[in-house]
């Protein structure tokens, strides 16, 4: 099956042309570096709207059937900073230890990192995590987090992905046994 991967952009400033999505580029070249197997990709660049952000978090799921979603931008304090909120009103289920990690990375690069306030989701078959809007931080947060990602997607009956464990070693328990 092939992993259905969405990019969703969220910045007023580029969802307008003022200046190009660098971070949405960044995070499809770290998957097309560490990902082998069969991927197709969706991608957009949306204004930080909370409602918006939402319908486009539940066509990606719902309708696109994305097994992951990573988002960039909007994590922060600022008054128009939700893309957090729109995650966990779409989200069945909340994967806090997504973020806590990522924060903690951040750390040794910024010490601005606690400033993202950026989760994790899970919706019916898709795996969605925020990451910060700043190109640089796409792969200070997702190379630390990504190991656990294609196992959280089995555990979730979406599409099995496959990495150049040359470049990106993930965890996958060894399957049991049975007797
Ligand atoms: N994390 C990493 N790894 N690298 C960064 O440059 N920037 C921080 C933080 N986390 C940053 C980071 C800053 S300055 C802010 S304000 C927050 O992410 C939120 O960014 P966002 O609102 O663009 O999502």
């Amino acid at each position: 099956m092939k992993a259905k991967i969405g990019i969703l952009t969220l910045s007023d400033r580029a969802s307008e042309g003022i200046y190009e999505d660098k971070s949405g580029v960044a995070i499809r070249g770290c998957l097309d570096e560490w990902i082998v197997s069969e991927r197709e990709y969706f991608y957009e660049v949306i204004p930080d709207e909370f409602e918006l952000i939402k319908q486009r978090l539940v066509f990606m799921t719902d309708e696109l059937g994305c097994d992951l979603v990573l988002t960039t931008g909007g994590t922060g304090p600022a008054l128009r900073d939700v893309t957090p909120e729109a995650t966990e009103a779409v989200c069945e289920k909340m994967m806090p230890g997504f973020g806590e990690m990522m924060r903690s990375e951040s750390l040794k690069y910024v010490p601005t990192a606690i400033l993202s306030r950026q989760t994790a989701g899970i919706r019916k078959h898709c795996l969605i995590i925020n990451l910060p809007g700043n190109p640089k931080a796409i792969r200070e947060c997702l190379e630390p987090v990504f190991p656990a990602v294609p196992y959280c997607i089995d555990l979730i009956e979406g599409a099995y992905i496959q990495t150049d464990e040359t470049k990106m070693k993930v965890f996958r328990p060894k399957q049991k046994k049975i007797s």
